[in-house]
């Protein structure tokens, strides 16, 4: 996923990219790839693998997707131990190299990494965010639009809450040109969606056998670090560090965040259905427990 990543970012030409792995020439094969593709593509942008963090000194925006991935019959939660020390080595890393920069955690468990990271790396809280809400969106998107054979990029949607089984598609928000997707689909239609959506990510890894999804998380977190490195001000479904916002404190969740140059520069509280909230409450109740075996 990181290598898809990284192409994606050199293709936009984000920065100069460097790609980081504990595995002696992985990184920088990748890297070789990617930068031969150059002339191809277009892009003018340097783009190096290495092992050492210190080669990562100075970075803008710092995207952890390093860990141990799910095999088919696992959920997001059964990676919790291994990769928070995983988590934590890299945001610490970070920390001492690029001390301003801002963290994009997508190692799942996500939100509980993301919370791993802001305490691993002493982070103010508008730098550590966590992909997921932007996928999770993008998938119910994708169903929506295949659905009613309507162009993707003109439905919006938004999953909130964690990234586990538990996540809330906000479907009282979702909407094709402004004409609400209540008033399009039966119930039965947007039921079976939303399961579909809940469970995109293991249809996906039963579908591979050996790999989680990297297309759409690669090009999901691209829009969050795009959005912060432009300063686009763009308002993205992002796990975000909550003190209260949503009746959610000391944890991470998916909720509507403005993104640009100072990270995640406001929650943005909307008004959700009492069952939304319900839902909500539950979904944040469940990365709770996981932080919590955590021992922090
Ligand atoms: C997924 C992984 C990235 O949802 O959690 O595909």
């Amino acid at each position: 996923m990181g290598a898809t990543a990284a192409h994606i970012a050199a293709l936009k030409e984000l920065g100069d990219i460097v790609l980081i792995d504990v595995v002696e020439g992985l990184p920088q094969g990748i890297a070789l790839d990617i930068s031969s593709a150059a002339p191809l593509e277009g892009f003018d942008c340097s783009i190096t693998g290495t092992n050492r963090y210190e080669d990562t000194r100075n970075s803008d925006i710092v995207i952890i997707t390093a860990g141990l991935a799910r095999k088919p019959g696992m959920t997001r939660n059964d990676l919790l131990e291994k990769n928070a020390e995983i988590v934590k080595s890299i945001a610490a890393q970070t920390a001492k190299y690029s001390p301003d920069a801002c963290l994009i955690v997508v190692t799942n468990p996500l939100d509980a990494m993301a919370y791993v990271a802001k305490k691993a790396a002493g982070f103010p809280k508008n730098r550590v965010m966590g992909m997921a809400g932007v996928l999770d969106s993008a998938r119910l998107r994708a169903f929506i639009a295949a659905e009613l054979k309507a162009p993707p990029c003109n439905v919006s949607a938004m999953v909130l809450g964690g990234h586990g089984d538990a996540m809330v598609p906000i479907m009282s928000r979702c909407m094709i040109a402004g004409v609400p997707i209540t008033e399009l689909l039966p119930k039965e239609k947007i039921d079976e969606i939303i399961e579909r959506t809940r469970n995109a990510g293991a249809e996906v890894l039963s579908l591979l056998k050996t790999s989680s999804a990297y297309y759409s998380p690669a090009a999901s977190v691209m829009e969050m670090a795009e959005a912060v490195l432009k300063d686009r001000k763009k308002i993205l479904p992002c796990s975000a560090y909550l003190e209260g916002e949503y009746g959610v404190n000391d944890c991470f969740a998916g909720v509507p965040v403005k993104l640009g140059a100072g990270g995640i520069e406001e929650i943005i509280e909307i008004e959700l259905t009492e069952e939304e909230k319900r839902l909500f409450l539950k979904s944040a109740g469940e990365v709770k427990k996981l932080i919590a075996k955590l021992r922090f």
